[in-house]
Parts: C-alpha cells; sequence; structure tokens
C-alpha cells in the first residue's frame, strides 16, 4: 500500500513525463523541428570529409577529436541545408552550433546526426561543450556562410 504522499509524487512524475512526450512529439510534427539523430555505425562516418549533393544541399561528416574538429572551415552558399554526421576519434566531445539550436554529442563508436539549414551569410562558431581535456577551450571550427555561390 502506497503512502498518500507517493501517491501524489508518483502521478506528478508521469504528468511531467507525459508533458516531455508530448513536447518532443510536437516540435517534430507541429513545429517541424529536426531532432538529431542516431545514425547506425560505419566506418565511413570517421573520415572528415564535406560532399555538396547539389547546388544549396550538403553532407558533413564532422570528426572531433583532442582537440580539433575537422573539417575546421567549412564554407557554404547562403540558402543550403547541411546533414551533419557527427563522430568522435576518442573521448566524448561536444558539437554546438552557435545560433542553430545545434546541441550535440560527439561520441566514440556513435553517429549523431543533425540538419541545419543556413539562410543567413556569416561566420557560424561550431564549439566543443562537453569538457574534453587540457586543449578543450581551443576546440572550436567555423562554417562560413557565403553572400554569393562563388563555386
Ligand atoms: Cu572536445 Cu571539449
Amino acid at each position: 500500500m502506497l503512502d498518500k504522499f507517493e501517491n501524489r509524487i508518483l502521478i506528478i512524475t508521469c504528468i511531467v513525463i507525459m508533458i516531455f512526450i508530448f513536447s518532443l512529439v510536437y516540435a517534430k510534427t507541429v513545429r517541424k523541428i529536426d531532432l538529431p539523430e542516431c545514425v547506425p555505425y560505419s566506418k565511413v562516418y570517421t573520415h572528415p570529409k564535406i560532399t555538396r549533393l547539389d547546388s544549396t544541399t550538403f553532407q558533413v561528416f564532422a570528426v572531433a577529436q583532442m582537440w580539433q574538429f575537422q573539417p575546421s572551415q567549412i564554407y557554404i552558399p547562403a540558402g543550403s541545408t547541411v546533414d551533419f554526421y557527427v563522430t568522435s576519434k576518442d573521448v566524448v566531445h561536444g558539437f554546438y552550433i552557435e545560433e542553430k539550436n545545434v546541441n550535440m554529442m560527439a561520441v566514440y563508436g556513435g553517429i549523431n546526426k543533425t540538419t541545419v539549414k543556413f539562410d543567413k551569410p556569416g561566420v557560424y562558431k561550431i564549439t566543443c561543450h562537453e569538457y574534453c581535456g587540457a586543449g578543450h577551450q581551443n576546440m572550436q571550427a567555423e562554417v562560413i556562410v557565403n553572400f554569393a555561390d562563388q563555386r
């Protein structure tokens, strides 16, 4: 037999969990927010690469390691959509893109994916926000979004 107080805590916990699940479903369906996803592991993603699929669609294999991101500079034209596949060569790193609501982990043996649209020209810093050792504070990369397509 549960105590009245325990009962209340259980009910509140269930309500909070339902709010979380509802928020996720709402973000994904109504707001069309792209949630990060896990992709089945393949060695292919451990080689840093920028691939242009068409004039405004890119695929980036981003590899984090002590203490850098590769590729460290990603040049794209404004209006581009980029699929980021993020992994780590060693410890757990963070993958945060300023102004873009991207906050992921780079994990050895795992591939996290997210899609980001860059409409406004500018330089968007990618930062490691997960303490990963002595050089953590230097771990940065950039997405450079140009006005016009120069390629
Ligand atoms: Cu990588 Cu902090």
